[in-house]
């Protein structure tokens, strides 16, 4: 058994596909009041927890032998935060992992780990990488720089407003990644012997800059390619203005300086060799992460994943139920 965290997110829910497509059993750890449910026709099954409740994931880790875990938090709400879910929640998860003697955990990071210093989106991941060696778990910790679906987000804006602020310095050299070539790395990750403890800088094929990946984004898309920057110093500015409004405005601008200003160091093509996967070309990458949203921002998607009216599902309550009593079946979905 494979429990995925992040599972409803933009990577965890290709690990779970990819993962899926080669017949392994996945264990999903979902929050309840997420939108998990186009992830039925995967036919993984699903766990309730989350990872600020470190006895959820004592519980869902029963049975599982590796973990891939691609949670995170884009944006931060008031209890929701970096340090609590990234740090906090990773460690717990680490604990759970170690107690139940899982075989392998898959841990995905990124590369502003480094340039991030004490930025919160940053200094948690680091933590939670820190946590996880330190932990005596088999590991490997994979530090993807921007996935091609951040450009397809900022094309969908130029076709929604005709223009859009790029983010960071347009002549930073990354090397976007597809988020399922990323899920593929992830699952190979698991029992590959070169990716056993070790921690990886991993992109795509290609290396260029920002501002030719958001170029190249609108040109296979048939948009124009309409865009204004603003200097990092600008973007710090941004981010001391914001910090009135709350602080987790004021944190997500200093990550975009940094997830967009931080040059890559990937080799695209020792990437494909290490993992035996050909990676996706950008111009076809470009298109698919245009064309297909995420399906909790698309009704129709979303819908149409929904095959099975039930699914498979563990239903924990923090505090109140003990993992004897749970329901050994499928349970069936009531709406
Ligand atoms: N986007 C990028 O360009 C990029 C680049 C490099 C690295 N990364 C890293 O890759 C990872 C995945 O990114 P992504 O874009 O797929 O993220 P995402 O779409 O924002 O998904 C985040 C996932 O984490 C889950 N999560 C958040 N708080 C949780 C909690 N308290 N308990 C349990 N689950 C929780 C979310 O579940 P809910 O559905 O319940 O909210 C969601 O499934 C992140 O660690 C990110 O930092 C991203």
């Amino acid at each position: 058994m494979i429990l995925v965290t992040g599972a409803t997110g933009r990577l965890g829910s290709q690990v779970v596909r990819v993962i899926r497509s080669v017949g392994l059993e996945v264990r999903c750890l979902v929050r309840k009041g997420s939108e998990y449910f186009w992830l039925n026709d995967s036919g993984a099954a699903y766990f309730f927890g989350d990872l600020r409740d470190p006895t959820s994931l004592s519980r869902a880790m029963h049975g599982v032998q590796y973990v891939v875990a691609a949670h995170g938090v884009r944006v931060e709400s008031t209890d929701n935060d970096h340090k609590r879910v990234n740090a906090e929640g990773s460690l717990a998860l680490w604990k759970a992992a170690k107690a139940r003697g899982v075989e392998h955990v898959v841990y995905v990071s990124c590369a502003g780990v480094v340039a991030g210093g004490e930025i919160p989106a940053f200094s948690s991941k680091r933590a939670a990488e820190e946590g996880l060696v330190g932990s005596g778990l088999p590991y490997t910790i994979l530090r993807p720089g921007l996935f091609v679906q951040n450009f397809a987000d900022l094309a969908r804006r130029v076709e929604a407003n005709g223009n859009v602020f790029l983010p960071g310095k347009p002549d930073t050299l990354t090397n976007p990644i597809h988020t399922r070539d990323l899920a593929l790395m992830a699952m190979a990750s698991l029992d590959l012997p070169a990716a056993k403890n070790r921690v990886l800088n991993v992109g795509g094929p290609e290396t260029m800059t920002v501002e030719a990946a958001f170029q190249r984004m609108c040109r296979a898309n048939g948009l124009p390619d309409s865009h204004w920057s603003a200097p990092p110093a600008g973007l710090r500015a941004v981010a001391a203005l914001a910090r009135p409004l709350g602080r987790r405005w004021a944190n997500h601008a200093k990550a975009l300086a940094v997830d967009y200003g931080t040059p890559s160091a990937v080799d695209g093509a020792e990437m494909a060799t290490m993992f035996g996967i050909p990676l996706t070309t950008y111009e076809e990458a470009a298109r698919t992460a245009f064309t297909e949203r995420h399906p909790s921002e698309d009704p129709t998607a979303r819908e149409e994943k929904v095959v099975h009216r039930q699914f498979t599902a563990t239903v924990y309550e923090p505090g109140v139920i003990r993992w004897e009593d749970l329901p050994a079946g499928p349970p069936p979905r009531r709406d």
